[in-house]
C-alpha cells in the first residue's frame, strides 16, 4: 500500500532506524519451528525501509534458491544517490521455464520507521508485518505447499518480488522490462483475507505560491506566499469531488504545507502537497475541478501536477472469497498487460503505515489456505 508522498521522509530512515526498541514482552517464539512464521518473522527482521531493500532482498534469495527455486534478480537502481545500496526485484519459478501461466507478486519495502519484530501471544506486531511481508511469506509457503502436493508444476506459477511500491512503484515499473505476460497476476496487500474488488486512483497536485519577500511591520511592502495558499487550501477542503456507488467518495489530503522562513519575515514561497483519492473518473477531471478552485480564489497561485490513474478495476469472480473495495493504490496498475489480476492478503490496511502495524498468527495461516485456492482457481 503506498502513500504518494512519502518519499520525503526517506531521509529520515537512518535516524528512524536508531529508535529504541519498544518494551520486549517476555513470550517464547514457540513457533520457530514453523516454516510460515519463521519466514515472516525473519522478513520482518530485515530492515527494508523503500531505498534500503537490498538486506531483505539478499535474504530472500538466499532462502528461495534454499527451496530450489530458479531465482533471478532485477536491477532497479537506486531511488535517489548512486552510494545507495543496490536495489533489485526477485523472479522465483520452478525449472527452468521462467513464463508462466500466472505471476504471485508482492513488495519487500515498507515505509519508515522501523519497528522491531515482536509476537505478542497470537498477535505478530513490527513494521512490515502486514504491508506487505505477511503477504510475501504466505505466498510463498502457499507455492511450496502446491509444489509438495503434486499440484503444480514447471511453467505454472512464478513468484516475483518489487521493491519501491510505496515510493511510487519504480520496481514493478522496471517489472514490464522482464519480458513476460501472464494470464493471471495475483497481487499481495493486506485486504483482511477479502478479495479487492478494486481500488480507488490517485492524484498528486502541488500549490505553489510566489510572494515578496519583506519587514513583517511593513506588509504592505511585501506579499505573503502563505496568505495567498490559505484561502486557496480552504476552498479545496470546501470542494465537490467526484464520486461512484462502487467506491464512495473522492477525498482530498492536503499532506504537507511549508512556507516562509521565520515570523518576522513575509513569506515569499509557500507550498501545499495534495493527494487525491479518486473515486469516479480519471486524474484529468479531478485536476480541472481542482485547478478551477484554486484560480477562482487566486490566479497567481501555480497548480503542478504529477501523473496519477482513476479507479482501478480488479477481478474478484473466485467462489468462496467475499470482496470489497479499498482506498489504497497498489502496484497493480504499474504492471502492463491484459492478464487477469487478483488483491488478496492477510491483515488489514487500517493498521498498515502505523506505530501498530500488526495481525493475527491465524491470519497467516488462512492467507496459505486463500493464495493456494487463488493459484488453482487461476490454473483452472
Ligand atoms: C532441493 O533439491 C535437492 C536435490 O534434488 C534435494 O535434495 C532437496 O531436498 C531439495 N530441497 C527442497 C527444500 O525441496
Ligand atoms: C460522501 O460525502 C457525503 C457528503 O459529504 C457524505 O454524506 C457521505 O457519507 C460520504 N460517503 C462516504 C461513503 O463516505
Ligand atoms: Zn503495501
Amino acid at each position: 500500500m503506498r502513500y504518494p508522498i512519502l518519499s520525503s521522509l526517506l531521509l529520515a530512515t537512518q535516524a528512524y532506524a536508531n529508535l529504541s526498541p519498544r518494551p520486549q514482552h517476555l513470550i517464547l517464539d514457540s513457533d520457530s519451528s514453523d516454516p510460515l512464521i519463521k519466514l515472516h518473522k525473519e522478513l520482518v527482521e530485515h530492515q527494508s525501509i523503500s531505498a534500503n531493500e537490498h538486506n531483505v532482498a539478499k535474504y530472500l534469495i538466499a532462502y528461495l534458491r534454499r527451496q530450489n527455486f530458479t531465482v533471478e534478480t532485477q536491477d532497479v537502481g537506486p531511488l535517489k544517490s548512486s552510494t545507495d545500496p543496490p536495489r533489485e526485484n526477485i523472479l522465483a519459478y520452478v525449472g527452468k521455464s521462467r513464463k508462466t501461466r500466472v505471476l504471485v507478486s508482492s513488495h519487500i519495502d515498507t515505509v519508515p520507521p522501523f519497528w522491531p519484530y515482536e509476537r505478542r501471544g497470537d498477535e505478530i506486531w513490527g513494521r512490515g508485518s502486514v504491508d506487505a511481508k505477511g503477504s510475501v511469506a504466505t505466498q510463498i509457503i502457499a507455492v511450496e505447499e502446491l509444489m509438495a502436493e503434486g499440484k503444480i508444476e514447471e511453467g505454472d506459477v512464478a513468484l516475483l518480488f518489487v521493491v519501491g511500491e510505496e515510493v511510487g512503484g519504480d520496481g514493478m515499473k522496471k517489472a514490464n522490462d522482464l519480458g513476460l505476460t501472464w494470464e493471471s497476476a495475483i497481487f499481495g496487500e493486506p485486504t483482511e483475507l477479502k478479495l479487492a474488488s478494486g481500488h480507488k486512483g490517485i492524484a498528486s497536485v502541488n500549490l505553489k505560491a510566489k510572494g515578496q519577500a519583506g519587514h513583517s511591520g511593513y506588509p504592505e511592502l511585501g506579499k505573503s506566499a502563505n496568505a495567498m495558499l490559505i484561502p486557496a487550501l480552504n476552498a479545496l477542503l470546501n470542494v465537490e469531488l467526484p464520486s461512484s456507488e462502487k467506491y464512495g467518495n473522492t477525498t482530498l489530503n492536503i499532506g504537507r504545507v511549508d512556507g516562509g522562513v521565520a515570523a518576522n519575515v513575509i513569506a515569499e514561497d509557500a507550498i501545499a502537497k495534495i493527494a487525491i483519492r479518486i473515486a469516479a473518473g480519471g486524474p484529468d477531471a479531478v485536476r480541472k475541478i481542482v485547478t478551477e478552485t484554486v484560480k477562482m480564489v487566486d490566479e497567481d497561485i501555480e497548480v503542478i501536477s504529477n501523473g496519477g490513474y482513476g479507479p482501478v478495476y480488479i477481478d474478484s469472480d473466485v467462489p468462496g472469497f467475499e470482496s470489497m473495495t479499498v482506498n489504497y493504490g497498489t502496484d497493480i496498475p504499474n504492471l502492463k498487460g491484459d492478464h487477469k489480476r487478483y488483491l488478496y492478503g492477510p491483515g488489514t490496511i487500517l493498521v498498515a503505515h502505523s506505530d501498530h502495524e500488526h495481525l493475527k498468527v491465524a491470519d497467516l495461516e488462512a492467507a496459505v489456505k486463500g493464495y493456494k485456492a487463488l493459484i488453482e482457481h487461476a490454473l483452472r
